[in-house]
């Protein structure tokens, strides 16, 4: 699990083109982008009902397999399942017999035995999903919940979904992703996603220390200080935390790093007068952006996290072969 170039190797779709597990965004076609919106927005007003259930997954059991802190992408799944009437079953990796030396794998075709029906699986080893999905059963579907640093697509599509319902067509946009793109895979997902989505103008805005090598490689404009010129027409700013957890030694402290590359109002003012501020959180407040960001009205931090519930449910009914379409389940 070392390259990640050219992931996923595993096959994404069946031959008919079908979501068969969702491991990264690379190689998924703009049409199913879209379609995973389409149901996305169907189940928006799920979440307004007095009973939030879709009977989707009806008898289906999901396994939440975080090997990896998380606060919204676990839970949101979860309530995504629960909606949809999945069974759900959370394994707590630090009481789990993971801590008494029991391999990802037997503990995977242990849970198999259990039919589980799909896995959403976080771990710090870039290639951690793909690696499950080689090994579970055809009938199994595995969704990567983020893998070290290589990819976290349901962060990307959640965050793609939120820029189209508040700003619209894709290709009238100036996106600017502001941050740790080194060492983020919600920064990579992210660049795959609004590629395939057809985006404006892409930048990524950081300093040399936290940009990937040949990063424009990947038809982005590269920007090394938030500034006038960097900030110039952007309709939205993706903020990124530093990914501490992946930093043996860091050259800027945290009040140096707010101040060259923090979100403050001022700065703000600097992109187009509507821009939206997003982050896939979670925030550090006072390190790459200011409270007076995150709550201001521009800010759809919180929104992100709900539109989450919707485009996870969405993608875990792709992976279970149904269409929801204004309510109808067929
Ligand atoms: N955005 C995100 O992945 O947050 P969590 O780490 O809380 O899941």
């Amino acid at each position: 699990m070392n390259s990640t170039e050219n992931w996923p190797r595993h096959r994404q779709l069946d031959a008919q083109g079908r979501l068969q597990h969702l491991l990264a965004i690379d190689g998924l076609p703009r049409a199913l982008l879209l379609e995973i919106f389409d149901t996305a927005a169907s189940f928006i007003n799920v979440g307004e009902k007095t009973m939030k259930k879709a009977p989707i997954l009806r008898g289906k059991t999901v396994v939440n397999l975080f090997f990896e802190a998380s606060t919204r992408t676990r839970t949101t799944f979860e309530v995504a399942a629960k909606r949809l009437s999945a069974d759900v079953l959370n394994l707590n990796i630090s009481t789990s017999a993971t801590s008494k030396g029991e391999s990802l794998l037997d503990t995977l075709h242990n849970l198999q035995a259990m039919q589980a029906d799909m896995f959403i699986v976080r771990h710090e080893q870039s290639g951690a999903a793909e690696f499950i999905a080689e090994h579970v059963a055809p009938q199994v579907s595995v969704i990567n919940a983020g893998d070290g640093s290589h990819a976290h697509p349901t962060q990307a599509l959640l965050d793609a979904f939120t820029v189209q319902h508040f700003k619209g067509e894709f290709s009238q946009l100036c996106i600017a992703i502001v941050g740790d793109i080194l060492h983020s895979r919600v920064a990579r997902s992210e660049i795959m996603a609004f590629h395939a989505l057809g985006v404006g103008e892409l930048r990524v805005i950081a300093p040399k220390t936290l940009l990937p090598k040949a990063i424009e490689s990947l038809g982005v404009q590269v920007f090394t200080h938030l500034d006038a010129a960097s900030l110039k027409d952007v309709d939205v700013i993706i903020m990124l935390r530093i990914q501490n957890e992946r930093i043996h030694s860091s050259l800027l402290m945290a009040e140096e790093y707010f101040y060259f590359y923090g979100l403050t109002l001022e700065k703000l003012r600097l992109a187009k007068p509507e821009a939206i501020v997003m982050h896939p959180g979670p925030i550090n407040r006072g390190v790459e952006i200011d409270s007076a960001v995150a709550d201001c009205p521009q800010s759809v931090i919180l929104q992100q996290v709900t539109f989450g519930i919707a485009v996870r449910m969405a993608i875990m009914t792709l992976l279970a072969g149904q269409k929801h379409q204004s309510g109808v389940v067929g």
